[in-house]
């Protein structure tokens, strides 16, 4: 009985409907009431539930999006980057943007420390972009967004903090750029509203592991939203996000070269990160 009313419900969209969207709809009213079935859903949990998304509707402002974080903490955000990822696999795995690419980066010059006074441990990253032929993406957009040393970014921070932790640096000829930063911290996701009462009421932390975002973009290439994980960090694991994996993590190494560190303006010793960004050409499958 209950078969033949998710059948009608199927039926019910007419061939005046989109493709897509049909294509969207009928597996969905079918995945849904497989569920109900499966799990006998009572009245009072799918009232539980309506309010549970109600709440995270009213959770969402201009800057706070609560339906992409509970997107995110149950992994759907990173199966569609998987799923989009699966025709480029030589490319760097694109990963969830977050909720913090908010304000546009300050153009940065090559070496440029992007961390201003913030305190914490300095470090030289040193990158590349290149394409999965291994050449060179000269003139790459790089965007780079990262918290401090305490796990802020710089919108959790006083209104003068806004830009720090953040550049826009342009890869040279041979694909490279350069920044000094501070050694970015893990961070607890937002737990104020229901998705911190889902990770609550489960047992989960809300933490993700140390990173630094990367945005690039290059004419000609598909444009690549990824992180690079501090190898070192806590989290790795378990990240809440499920966005960090062993492919995706760096370390950061002590360098002793009082000559450099004079010349990137920091204290001496300092550390290093190489970081690779594979980019895949627009058009190859
Ligand atoms: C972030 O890395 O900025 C982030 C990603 C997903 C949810 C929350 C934060
Ligand atoms: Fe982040």
């Amino acid at each position: 009985m209950t078969d033949d009313l998710t059948k009608r419900v199927q039926a019910s969209f007419t061939d005046r409907t989109d493709e897509r969207l049909m294509e969207l709809l009928v597996p969905l009213v079918q995945h849904l009431h497989d569920y109900a079935r499966e799990v006998d859903l009572k009245f009072d949990e799918w009232e539980y539930a309506i309010d549970f998304l109600t709440r995270t509707g009213q959770q969402c402002d201009d800057v706070r999006q609560e339906f992409v974080l509970l997107s995110d903490v149950l992994g759907l955000s990173t199966l569609i980057e998987q799923l989009d990822s699966a025709s480029h696999p030589e490319a760097t795995a694109s990963t969830v943007l977050g909720p913090f690419h908010l304000v546009a980066s300050p153009a940065r010059r090559m070496r440029e420390d992007i961390s201003a006074a913030v305190p914490g441990s300095r470090a030289l990253v040193r990158g590349r972009v290149i394409d999965t032929q291994g050449r060179p993406v000269a003139g790459a957009q790089v965007d780079v967004w990262q918290s401090d040393a305490d796990g802020n970014y710089d919108v959790q921070r006083e209104p003068d903090q806004i830009g720090v932790g953040r550049g826009l640096f342009t890869a040279g000829e041979d694909g490279s750029f350069e920044f000094v930063t501070v050694r970015p911290s893990k961070y607890p996701v937002p737990t104020d509203g229901p998705v911190g009462q889902l990770l609550g009421a489960t047992g989960r932390h809300p933490y993700r592991p140390a990173h630094i975002h990367f945005q690039v973009t290059a004419p000609g290439h598909l444009s690549l939203t990824t992180h690079v994980f501090d190898a070192d960090s806590e989290y790795l694991d378990t990240d809440t996000v499920f966005a960090a994996t062993p492919e995706l993590e760096e370390s950061f190494v002590p360098v002793d070269d009082p000559q450099l560190a004079g010349q990137l303006g920091i204290a001496n010793p300092f550390q290093s990160v190489e970081v690779e960004l594979v980019l895949a050409v627009e058009g190859d499958a």
